[in-house]
């Protein structure tokens, strides 16, 4: 059996699980792929830290270089995360021709472009399973599985961070903050949530997906992206009467190219709070766990579920690259499918701005005659329709919630129209607009 000789570039949480599924699973992955896999070093930042996962100190080192260099290693695994070092890391690798395993989404969000170039020009691959969604093998079923479709839509929970906290105010009742300082007691939200409460891990992730369905780069700053601070029990429980879920919603739409030779292929790539059908089965997507959505032109609509991060879900993701990069070393094969599947190489992305969507609007309001007449006829105006209206009753001259579910409406004209309806004197607070997603 030929072996192939890893070199782990970091030693942690997935690190340290892929090392122990290799000593679990090691001999299973051999009998599956042929192929032997012996971790010959470990890169970490500091020698002498203790780890949950016991790592023989005669592996590690602190010189990811000289690892990297190394002519014995012949597939690095990238698992230390950033975008600085890790750039650095990937780049010499697949400069002297070495295949490469990571699972930093960050990294190929920011620099995924450069990457995969430089991949192609040393006739070398990039693997990136573990990038999105944990143990979903997600990036598999778009680069192969679905391969003969068009993705028209895809919609993923990819932040279980976000879905975590999303899920116990509506099961539980509680307000945003309240959750999210449990999540950090509990060591489930990090110190700093940002990357996650604010939606920009998921829009790591939701890049990567649209890239790769769509075959053209699709840069982070084209991402419109909003996240859940602003989410309040008030707004679970009245999407809740209206018959909806919010969740944290990564959205990549194929909007049909009008007629004409020079007709683009444009996508719409968001990541918002969205308020979902409850009978959909995205709905039902508690707690950690993630699911990718995905209608393709011939198989219609596929869904995956699972764990999207931790120790052992992250790690079968790794594994799975492990084997694919075993059987590609061994049959010579570089760029086994071409990253990204130049099927649309003249592609946009649809500005936010030009985005069609029906919403849920929370406008906070005085309690007095005439102040839906005002709202409705601003609307009006701007050619809104509205759907349906909840106004809890209250008292005359205090501020009460005003609900409106908007039809299908351009998110231009949205946001002018509310900014229009912020000024008004019966507006007390900022108003709250959430797309709604009928599938
Ligand atoms: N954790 C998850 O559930 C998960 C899921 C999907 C994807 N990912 C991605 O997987 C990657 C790793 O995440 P993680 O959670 O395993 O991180 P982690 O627990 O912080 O582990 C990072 C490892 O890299 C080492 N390291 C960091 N900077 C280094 C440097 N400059 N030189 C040498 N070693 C360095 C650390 O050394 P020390 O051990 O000495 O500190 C540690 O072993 C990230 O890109 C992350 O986005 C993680």
């Amino acid at each position: 059996m030929e072996q192939v000789t890893l070199g782990l570039i970091g030693g942690g949480t997935v690190g340290g699980g892929v090392f122990q599924a290799l000593q679990r699973n090691g001999a299973l992955l051999s009998s599956r792929t042929g192929s032997t896999f012996h971790v010959a070093k470990v890169v970490v930042r500091t020698l002498e830290k203790p780890r949950p996962v016991p790592i023989p100190a005669r592996l590690l080192s602190t010189n990811w270089r000289s690892v990297v260099e190394d002519p014995t290693i012949s597939l690095v695994v990238e698992l230390m995360g950033g975008t600085t070092t890790a750039r650095q890391v990937i780049r010499r690798a697949l400069e002297l021709g070495k295949p490469v395993v990571t699972a930093n989404k960050a990294l190929l969000s920011a620099h995924g472009e450069e990457l995969f170039a430089l991949a192609l020009k040393h006739r070398t691959n990039l693997y990136y399973e573990a990038s999105v969604a944990g143990g979903i093998p997600i990036i598999k079923v778009l680069r192969e599985s679905l391969i003969g479709n068009r993705i028209t839509h895809l919609y993923g929970i990819l932040n279980g961070t976000c879905n975590y906290i999303l899920t116990r105010m509506k099961l539980e009742g509680l307000e945003f903050q309240d959750v999210l300082d449990e999540a950090q007691r509990l060591g489930y939200a990090e110190a700093d949530p940002s990357l996650d409460i604010d939606g920009h891990d998921a829009a790591h992730k939701a890049g990567i997906l649209a890239s790769l369905a769509h075959g053209f780069w699709i840069r982070p700053e084209q991402i419109a992206t909003s996240g859940i601070r602003g989410i309040t029990r008030m707004d679970i429980q009245f999407a809740g009467q209206l018959g909806y879920t919010i969740k944290l919603l990564a959205k990549v739409k194929q909007i049909e190219p009008g007629a004409g030779a020079k007709a683009r292929c444009r996508v719409q790539v968001s990541v918002s709070p969205t308020l979902i059908p409850n009978d959909h089965v995205l709905a039902g997507v508690n707690h950690v766990f993630n699911a990718v959505f995905v209608r393709g032109d011939v198989a219609g609509d596929t869904l995956f579920y699972g764990r999207g991060a931790g120790q052992d879900a992250t790690a079968s993701a790794v594994l799975s690259d492990l084997a694919d990069a075993a059987v590609d070393l061994r049959n010579g094969l570089q760029s086994r499918i071409p990253p990204f599947v130049s099927h649309e190489r003249n592609g946009g992305v649809l500005p936010l701005a030009q985005a069609v969507s029906p919403y849920y609007v929370r406008l906070s309001v005085i309690d007095k005659p005439g102040t839906l007449a005002k709202i409705a006829a601003l609307l009006g105006r701007a050619k809104i329709g509205i759907s349906s209206v909840i106004q809890p009753e209250g008292h005359v001259g205090e501020s009460v919630p005003l609900i409106l579910m908007i039809h299908d409406a351009p998110h231009a004209a949205m946001a002018r129209a509310l900014a229009q309806i912020g000024r008004l004197s019966v507006v007390r607070a900022p108003t709250v607009m959430i797309p709604v997603e009928h599938f």
